[in-house]
């Protein structure tokens, strides 16, 4: 499961999460957490959702939560998580490089540690509404160069300016890539779809 260069397909994504266990209901996302202020009130898509955490943190903030992935391991666990915790999560198995969203649709998109193909990321913004949000939070390069177990692999993170070079169309609000904290390369993003 660990060897470098190995394919990180449904297959791969199952397997961690279910080695994972309850360990992999990890505390949402600092970045998030403190950023809530910046959605809009309303749905929030969550893009490669994983486990749910984040899904469920939004939830509970009174946001109408759907998330995407295409590991039904993720996706069981999140449902199981979210119930156990009197909160309601809309979920769909897919795989996101043939995933399309309904255009000027979402009041919010989140997009946290996982890198959109070209075709998606284009996609999410036209999926956007007039004001709607996008909050992104993502590995960039350097973290492929200390990855212990094969993840995330140079392919997966995030070339520097390659987050901003589709949001010609939105508002930027915050950006930036950096060493976060030590060892740990991240690119963050929010943006606000420009009123027509
Ligand atoms: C690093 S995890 C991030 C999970 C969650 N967003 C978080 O921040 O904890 C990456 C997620 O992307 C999902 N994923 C990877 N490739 C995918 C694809 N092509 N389609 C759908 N989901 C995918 C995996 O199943 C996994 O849940």
């Amino acid at each position: 499961m660990n060897s470098l260069n190995e394919v990180h397909d449904e297959a791969w994504w199952n397997q961690h999460y279910t080695t994972l266990g309850q360990a992999s209901k990890a505390e949402p996302s600092e970045f998030l957490r403190q950023n809530l202020s910046s959605l809009r009130s309303g749905q929030v898509l969550d893009l490669a959702m994983g486990a749910g955490h984040n899904a469920i943190f939004l939830s509970k903030q009174g946001f109408e939560v759907h998330g995407v992935d295409f590991s039904q391991v993720a996706l069981d666990q999140a449902m199981e998580l979210a119930q156990s915790q009197g909160q309601s999560l809309g979920v769909k198995k897919q795989n996101l490089e043939f995933f399309l969203i309904e255009v000027m649709s979402m009041d919010n998109i989140i997009v946290m540690n996982y890198l959109p193909a070209l075709t998606l990321m284009k996609n999410l913004v036209r999926g956007l509404k007039p004001g709607g949000i996008l909050l992104l939070e993502g590995y960039t390069k350097a973290q492929s160069q200390i990855s212990e177990r094969g993840y995330p692999q140079f392919d997966e993170c995030f070339a520097t300016n390659q987050a901003l070079s589709h949001c010609a169309e939105l508002e930027l609000i915050f950006y930036q890539e950096r060493e976060l904290e030590h060892q740990q390369h991240r690119v963050q993003l929010i943006g606000r779809k420009k009123t027509l």
